[in-house]
């Protein structure tokens, strides 16, 4: 019999739960025995691993986080927190290590197969960041409810002709703020893989305020030099270039919550159903993604030496959409 272990690493996101409830029960499915590891690479470390039959997954799909919690471990970074992680697993007799988790969580799970581990990555993370997925678990309810948020948004500036500037989540990568601004009509979109100055958007929203429009959306990356707080504080000494009157708002952690849309939910089933498969026949040292609509293994050495492309002519297209 094997035994395997899962866990969720770095920011949470939604329809990881689907991913674990996967794991186990086709781990279970394979007469294997499943462990989840609590709190990412800390519950490694700390020895926070506990058997998990079909039952202690049952009634998760529906709900956002992870029910395993998360964690941002720096110990794990050092040779001796990883030894101390390895140590763990052997005491248990764990045969192979599931990682659900973003960029960094994989960076942690190649560290651990170079040290002879048998790992295997799911990618997830709202940032959408990872190269080897192109979507990760939790992008989509992340960027629905940034959506619904704009579309509140949206009528309250209306009311008032006001700009709103809105910051959305994703580190350093522009993923979220791109889309979120095409599919909610933003006027503006400002990502970190774009050098954006405040001048031009100040240009382009006054040249919206004088064509009548009743009130302007900027959608900005929190991962921008110039983020809402940056804008902000130029626009205070700038101020009258607008003509809208200006608020900002931060969705912020609002858009780790909420429930898995039927995407995330499909997709972390899915990719944690691939995990054991892979396992089944052996092959490790890979991270689950979704490549061309399939799901599909890249290398962890891959998936950590590459960054991801971000598709920035779109910024064009939000442009040419913006009448
Ligand atoms: P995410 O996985 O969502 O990108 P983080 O970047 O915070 O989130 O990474 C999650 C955890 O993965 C970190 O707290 C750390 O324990 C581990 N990790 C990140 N980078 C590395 C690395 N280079 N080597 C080993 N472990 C890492
Ligand atoms: O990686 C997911 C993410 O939500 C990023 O978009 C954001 O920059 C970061 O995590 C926030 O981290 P924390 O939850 O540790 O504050």
């Amino acid at each position: 019999m094997k035994r395997i272990a899962v866990l969720t690493s770095g920011g949470d996101a939604s329809g990881m739960n689907s991913a674990i409830r996967a794991v186990v029960r086709t781990g279970l499915d394979k007469g294997w025995a499943v462990f989840g590891v609590h709190h990412g690479y800390a519950g490694l470390i700390d020895d926070n691993v506990a058997a998990l039959g079909a039952r202690d997954v049952g009634g998760i799909v529906q709900q956002g986080g992870t029910i395993l919690g998360s964690s941002r471990c720096p110990e794990f970074k050092t040779e001796e927190g990883r030894s101390k992680a390895l140590r763990t697993l052997r005491q248990h007799d764990i045969d192979a290590l599931v990682v659900i988790g973003g960029n960094g969580s994989q960076a942690g799970a190649y560290e651990l197969s170079k040290m002879d581990y048998p790992v295997i990555g799911v990618a997830s993370t709202i940032d959408n960041d990872i190269h080897g997925s192109e979507m990760t678990i939790g992008v989509d309810t992340a960027l629905n409810i940034a959506l619904e948020a704009i579309d509140r948004l949206k009528i309250t500036a209306s009311s008032h002709q006001r700009a709103f500037v809105v910051e959305v989540m994703g580190r350093d990568c522009g993923y979220l703020a791109l889309m979120a601004g095409i599919a909610g009509g933003a006027e503006f979109i400002i990502i970190p893989e774009i050098d954006t100055s405040p001048e031009t958007v100040a240009n382009r929203l006054r040249a919206d305020y004088q064509k009548g429009k009743a009130h302007a959306l900027v959608v900005v990356a929190e991962g921008a030099y110039y983020n809402a707080q940056r804008l902000q504080n130029y626009f205070k000494e700038h101020h009258g270039r607008l003509g809208f009157e200006l608020r900002i708002t931060t969705l912020g952690h609002v858009q780790r919550g909420g429930a898995p849309s039927a995407f995330d939910r499909l997709l972390g089933t899915r990719m944690g159903a691939a995990a054991t498969e892979h396992l089944a026949r052996a092959e490790h040292g890979i991270m689950v993604g979704l490549v061309n609509g399939n799901l599909a293994a890249t290398s962890l050495a891959d998936v950590v030496a590459n960054k991801k492309h971000l598709d920035t002519s779109l910024l064009e297209l939000a442009r040419a959409l913006n009448k």
